[in-house]
């Protein structure tokens, strides 16, 4: 199948044919990255730039590596080090970087748009690595790679969201993909932190009350409360949200004995996950998924950038 896609911005670009090629070649980078020679030499002569405004451990971490095991050449440009603190227009600073004839931008920032405003000044491949609360297209596909290796399926798997789906840009992409790929979605928490209106992202079910819902999902997704993010406070302590909302020992026993527990991280410990189940050696996907970062961010530029051939490796 054929990945006719010059940028990754919108996941709802993509088609359930897309989605699957993309997880094939993740599964054939994961090969390649179990080899003791861990590189491939797809993009030899390339030159890629990481242009990360917002913080950032995993996502810019997977990339720079994806883009070396594709034998990239990669140029790390963060905003609290560049000309951007001095004034520097986001149009200027792509423009200053188009001179040296690049060939791929990943970027993180916190203004929707941003992403669709640097495609629109430069010739190069652009891949949104997070916008803000809006989306986070490689972080959907590194989640919908997890549940399909772990559990062999995405259609009819029922997934439920815990926590802030508001503020989520993870929820903003991976809700959409999941609905492509024909799972039923369930988000779960207070009012406060749901969406007002879920036909938005294209969310089944919703409800407040987490013991309800636990015994029917086949993945339990919980988000990090996004205290940055948040002007008034949603719930009276973060005590009370762990005692609510919470993934904890107790509320595991509720758990299917096959379900399991994704986190995009960072985690907060005590608060939206308990370390007995963040570190759980069967229910946890949390390190999983970072790995699945590595293979999908591989299989995604290549297909991008540089395999256009059915998803095979050459
Ligand atoms: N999941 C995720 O985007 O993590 P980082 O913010 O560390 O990149």
């Amino acid at each position: 199948m054929a990945f006719n896609h010059y940028n990754l911005i919108d996941i709802t670009e993509l088609s359930r044919d897309d989605i699957m090629t993309v997880i094939h070649t993740a599964e054939a980078m994961k090969e390649v990255n179990q080899r003791e020679i861990k590189q491939l030499p797809t993009l030899r002569g390339r030159t890629a730039v990481n242009l990360f405004t917002e913080h950032s451990t995993r996502t810019r971490s997977s990339f720079t590596l994806a883009e070396q095991r594709l034998s990239c050449s990669v140029l790390a440009v963060s905003g609290s080090s560049s000309s951007m603190t001095k004034g520097e227009s986001l149009t200027d600073t792509i423009q200053t970087l188009n001179s040296y004839n690049i060939d791929l931008v990943v970027m993180r920032n916190s203004y929707a748009g941003s992403s669709v405003k640097v495609a629109q000044h430069t010739k190069a491949h652009v891949i949104s690595a997070g916008e803000g609360k809006h989306v986070h297209p490689t972080q959907a596909l590194l989640d919908l790679y997890t549940m399909w290796r772990k559990l062999g399926r995405l259609e009819g798997l029922h997934v439920g969201f815990v926590g802030d789906v508001s503020h989520s840009r993870v929820c903003g992409s991976l809700i959409p993909a999941l609905k492509i790929m024909g799972a039923d979605v369930t988000v779960i928490g207070p009012q406060t932190l749901l969406p007002d209106d879920p036909s938005v992202l294209g969310i089944d079910h919703v409800s407040e009350h987490l013991e309800e819902v636990l015994p029917d999902l086949d993945v339990i997704y919980t988000l990090r409360i996004q205290l940055e993010r948040l002007e008034t406070a949603p719930f009276p302590s973060l005590r009370e949200y762990n005692m609510l909302y919470g993934i904890t020992e107790e509320r595991e026993r509720l758990m299917r004995p096959d379900a399991v527990i994704m986190h995009p991280g960072p985690l907060n410990r005590g608060v939206e996950i308990d370390s007995y189940i963040a570190d759980h050696p069967k229910r946890s996907l949390v390190l999983d998924q970072v790995f699945s970062g590595l293979c999908v961010r591989m299989a995604v530029i290549y297909l991008l950038m540089g395999g256009n051939d059915n998803g095979v490796v050459a």
